[in-house]
C-alpha cells in the first residue's frame, strides 16, 4: 500500500484527526483520490503517520459521516463510487481538469495556503500588515461622507467623478497627462493584466517581460497561448538594446515591464534606459505596458525617474496601470489603466462583457479616500513604517545571514531580492523554511535560477521580521553543512 503524505502540524488549532480528515476530503474532492478507491488501513495510516490508530478512525468517522468515504464490511474504507457521477455525464474530475486558464503551480497554491496560517511569519505576500491598513481612517470617513452615489452598474469605464479624481491625482502625483475618458477603472492590476491578455493579444503572440518577473502575471499570458520571451537585464533592469534582437527573432507584440521598484528585484530602470527603450518602442512599433503598482512606495532615498507614460506622453505608447492594492489596501481591489481613447474604450468594453464594470460601492470609497487627501496622509505613513521594516530586515539579514545570502537593499516596494551563496535546491530550501514555520517565496517561482529568494518586509512587524530572519539563516547554514 502506497504511504500517504500528510502535512500535520501541531501547532495549529484544528485537532490532528481534522487535519487528516481536511486532507483526505482535499484529494478526493480534486479528484488525487479516485471514486471507488481503496484507502489505507486504519492501523497502516496510523503508522505511517506517526498517530495513534484512534486519531485515523476519528479521522475515517468524519469522512464517513460527511458522505466522502464507505466502509465495506470485512473489505476496509473506499472513496464513495459515486461522488462525482452526474446523471448522463461523466466525471467532475474531467472538467476540473479543462477550461482556459491553468491551474495555479501546487508550489504557489502551497503557499497560498500557509499564508493563511498565522503560525507562520509570512515574508511571501506583498501586502500590507493588518495594523497598516486603512482601517480607521476609512470608518471615519465614511462617517463624514455619505455614500450617496449610483449604486447601479457602472458605467463601463468607472464612474466619471472617480476618473476625474483619478485623472487630477495622476496629474499632480506622478506628472501624468489623461482625461477621464483615457482612464478605465479596473478591480486591480491583476485584471487589468488579465484584460489586456483578452482585449489586446492574441494566441501565439509573442511578448517581452523582464525576466525574473511577477508571478502571478506569467500562468495568465500562458493560459491565453501567449509566449513570453525573458528580456536580458542586469541589477539595473532590462538592457534595452536587446529588444531590437528579440524583435528580429519573434516579432515582439508588446513589452509588459515594471521599470519602478520591480517585483521580485526592487531595481529601477535608469532614466537613459527609459528613454532608450521609448525610442525602441516607437522605432518598433512595441506597445509598452508599464506596471506601476509599486511606484508611489519610495522608500527613503532619491525619487525615482518618471514614469514611461510621462516620457511618453505625446505618442501614447504605453499603457500604464496603477492600483490601490500597495498604498490602501489589496482587499480593497480597486485599480486603473491610462492610455488612447480607443484602447481604452476596447478595454472597458471586455471588462463589460466579463463583470458588468468595477464596484460602484468601492468607486465611491475610493473617491472618498482620494478627494479627502486621506490617501496622501496615508502614504507618508505607510512609507515611514515600511521603511523601518525594511532597515530592520536589513539588519537582521546581516546579523543572521550575511555569510550565506547576497542582496541589495531595495529604495522602494516591498521586498528584498536575495541571492543564496553556495549551492542549494529552491525546493529543499523552501521545504526546511516551512519546517521552521517561515514563508518567502522562491525565486524559480518568478522564472529565476535556483538559489534565490524574495523577502517581502510588509506584511510582517518587526519582531516577527528578526525571528524570520533568523531561522532562515539557521536553515540556511544547517543545509550549507549538509551539502
Ligand atoms: C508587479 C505586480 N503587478 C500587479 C499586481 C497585482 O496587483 P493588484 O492587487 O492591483 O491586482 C501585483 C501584486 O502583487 C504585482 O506585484
Amino acid at each position: 500500500m502506497k504511504p500517504m503524505h500528510v502535512l500535520l502540524d501541531p501547532a495549529l488549532k484544528k485537532p490532528i484527526f481534522q487535519q487528516i480528515a481536511d486532507h483526505i476530503e482535499n484529494q478526493i474532492v480534486s479528484g488525487e483520490l479516485a471514486a471507488g478507491s481503496k484507502l489505507p488501513t486504519e492501523r497502516f495510516l496510523a503508522s505511517s503517520l506517526r498517530v495513534h490508530r484512534t486519531t485515523v478512525t476519528k479521522a475515517y468517522d468524519e469522512l464517513r459521516a460527511n458522505g466522502f468515504i464507505v466502509s465495506k464490511q470485512g473489505s476496509g474504507n473506499y472513496v464513495r463510487g459515486d461522488l462525482w457521477e452526474m446523471p448522463g455525464s461523466s466525471s467532475w474530475r474531467q472538467y476540473i481538469q479543462s477550461g482556459a486558464l491553468r491551474p495555479t503551480l501546487p508550489m504557489m497554491q502551497q503557499l497560498r495556503d500557509f499564508s493563511q496560517d498565522p503560525h507562520y511569519i509570512n515574508f511571501a505576500d506583498g501586502e500590507l500588515a493588518e495594523e497598516l491598513l486603512p482601517n480607521t481612517m476609512l470608518s471615519e470617513l465614511l462617517r463624514q461622507y455619505p455614500l450617496n452615489r449610483w449604486l447601479g452598474y457602472s458605467n463601463h469605464l468607472g464612474e466619471l467623478y472617480l476618473r476625474q479624481t483619478l485623472s487630477k491625482h495622476l496629474q499632480d502625483e506622478y506628472g501624468i497627462k489623461a482625461a477621464p475618458d483615457q482612464i478605465l477603472v479596473t478591480s486591480g492590476s491583476q485584471q487589468s493584466l488579465h484584460l489586456i491578455t483578452q482585449s489586446l493579444l492574441s494566441y501565439g503572440d509573442c511578448v517581452g517581460i523582464e525576466g525574473p518577473s511577477y508571478f502571478y502575471a506569467q500562468p495568465l499570458f500562458q493560459s491565453a497561448g501567449i509566449r513570453l520571451i525573458r528580456l536580458p537585464s542586469d541589477e539595473e533592469g532590462i538592457l534595452p538594446e536587446a529588444v531590437s534582437d528579440l524583435h528580429k527573432r519573434y516579432r515582439l507584440k508588446m513589452l509588459i515591464l515594471t521599470p519602478t521598484y520591480h517585483n521580485p528585484t526592487g531595481t529601477v530602470l535608469p532614466l537613459s534606459r527609459r528613454l532608450r527603450l521609448l525610442e525602441l518602442s516607437r522605432a518598433l512599433n512595441i506597445p509598452i505596458v508599464e506596471d506601476d503598482v509599486y511606484g508611489p512606495i519610495r522608500l527613503d532615498g532619491a525619487p525615482p525617474p518618471p514614469p514611461l507614460n510621462v516620457l511618453s506622453s505625446a505618442d501614447n505608447v504605453t499603457l500604464y496601470l496603477g492600483s490601490l492594492s500597495k498604498t490602501a489596501a489589496s482587499g480593497i481591489r480597486l485599480g486603473w489603466i491610462v492610455g488612447a481613447v480607443p484602447v481604452i474604450e476596447r478595454l472597458a468594453d471586455v471588462k463589460q462583457q466579463v463583470d458588468f464594470g468595477a464596484s460602484t460601492l468601492l468607486q465611491q470609497i475610493a473617491d472618498v479616500f482620494f478627494t479627502s487627501g486621506a490617501w496622501g496622509e496615508h502614504l507618508s505613513r505607510i512609507r515611514s513604517e515600511v521603511t523601518r521594516n525594511r532597515d530592520t530586515m536589513a539588519e537582521a539579514l546581516r546579523t543572521y545571514c550575511g555569510d550565506d545570502l547576497e542582496w541589495n537593499l531595495p529604495q522602494g516596494g516591498f521586498h528584498f531580492w536575495c541571492k543564496v551563496k553556495g549551492e542549494v535546491r529552491d525546493s529543499e530550501l523552501f521545504e526546511q523554511a516551512i519546517r521552521q514555520q517561515v514563508i518567502y517565496v522562491p525565486g524559480s517561482l518568478y522564472g529565476a535560477e535556483q538559489g534565490h529568494i524574495r523577502l517581502s518586509y510588509s506584511r510582517v512587524n518587526r519582531d516577527e521580521i528578526v525571528e524570520g530572519i533568523r531561522r532562515l539563516g539557521e536553515t540556511l547554514r544547517k543545509l550549507a553543512k549538509n551539502s
